[in-house]
């Protein structure tokens, strides 16, 4: 199969984590005959210094040319200072929108590897962790309208507006309703609807939708509750849905008792056109430069466009075979590191896991 992808590297560690994700993608083209067509564009910091702005129009061209887009990350501190119009973040946000991408997909899953690494008392990680937040990534306070910076009764007051509609509540419950279905058939929706008016909404459509999936076990919970059985036994867990804002916060949550936010990969998606595929955690300024990122959540990232963009369940098992077998032979990035392990590099750990394929 011939596949198009658009790379964005980013800031920060993006250009170092990136490579590594197409070295093992090119492995998989050997060995199973495929064929993946590289092309590169600008985001984020990266995008600013060249052109201004963190989200040049031929990226967005670029972007919808290809079958799916690989994103390393966006931000740093030399950005911070600049116009709110065109921080970094922006061009992620832009492009998000750009492309439709409502849906995203944030596995948190524990390779029993790196147990050891795990946040978590041994007997509760004993149960195993394996959710997949489903957060709506293009509604919600993120984008709702008004928003800005007013003054009022002589201060200045800041301000957004949380907002859905019932056809974005709709449409994300249903992709989540499915996802559960080929998983543990439990859904849990995750809203604040003792207090917010747009989650007393999110409810009642969840329960519209909830008619349509009788076969998938349904729970609601506040969010507030969510973060803490999060921690307290995330083996509760199968499927979450929630918006924009929440799970942004529960997906850092639950990658993070995973062991290492270095490992988690995502994956955005819309109705039809192409999927963009990022690992969760940021640029990590501080160890950028240094060949000390872990690329696994970049490499499970390309697994996952394989899986989601491209039909191929096999391949995309087979990068994750690979990275788990990488673990399993001892090898670690300097954020997963335990005593009796091999430390690696980023560059390292991207052929090892090339090598494993
Ligand atoms: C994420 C990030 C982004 C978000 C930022 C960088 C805009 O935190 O992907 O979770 O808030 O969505
Ligand atoms: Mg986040």
């Amino acid at each position: 199969m011939r596949v198009s992808l658009c790379l964005l590297p980013g800031d920060g560690i993006g250009p170092e984590i990136m490579p590594q994700a197409v070295k093992v993608l090119e492995r998989i083209a050997g060995k199973f005959n495929h064929e993946f067509f590289f092309a590169e564009a600008l985001i984020g910091g990266a995008a600013i210094d060249a052109t201004g702005g963190p989200l040049p129009q031929e990226t967005i061209e670029k972007c919808r040319e290809a079958d799916a887009v690989l994103l390393g990350a966006v931000g740093g501190p030399k950005w911070d200072n600049v116009a709110n119009e065109i921080r970094p973040e922006r061009g992620l946000l832009g492009i998000r929108k750009e492309l439709g991408l409502f849906a995203n997909l944030r596995p948190a899953h524990l390779f029993p590897e790196l147990a050891g690494a795990c946040f978590l008392r041994p007997d509760i990680v004993a149960r195993g962790i394996d959710v997949m937040v489903v957060r709506e990534l293009t509604g919600g306070i993120y984008f709702g309208e008004p928003k800005g910076f007013d003054t009022r009764d002589g201060e200045r007051v800041g301000f957004n507006t949380m907002i859905y509609k019932e056809h974005e509540v709709r449409r994300i419950t249903a992709m989540a309703f499915e996802i559960a279905r080929g998983r543990g058939k439990r859904l849990c929706s995750v809203d604040k609807a003792n207090v917010l008016e747009v989650s007393q909404l999110w409810r009642e459509v969840v329960l519209e939708v909830a008619k349509d999936y009788p076969d998938v076990e349904l729970s609601h919970m506040y969010v507030d509750n969510a973060a803490m059985q999060l921690v307290r036994d995330p083996s509760q867990f199968d499927v979450i849905v929630t918006g924009n804002i929440f799970g942004d916060i529960l997906s850092d949550e639950a990658s993070v008792i995973t062991g290492s936010i270095g490992m988690l990969p995502s994956a955005s998606l819309s109705d039809d056109g192409p999927g963009l595929y990022e690992p969760i955690h940021g640029s990590a300024p501080d160890v950028a430069g240094q060949d000390k990122a872990n690329p696994m959540a970049t490499i499970l990232s390309a697994a996952m466009l394989l899986r989601h963009s491209c039909n191929m369940e096999q391949e995309a098992q087979a990068i994750e075979k690979a990275v788990q077998r990488a673990l399993a032979d001892g090898f670690r990035t300097i954020d997963t590191m335990e005593p009796g392990k091999a430390q690696v590099g980023c560059a390292k750990m991207g052929d090892i896991v090339a090598e494993r394929i």
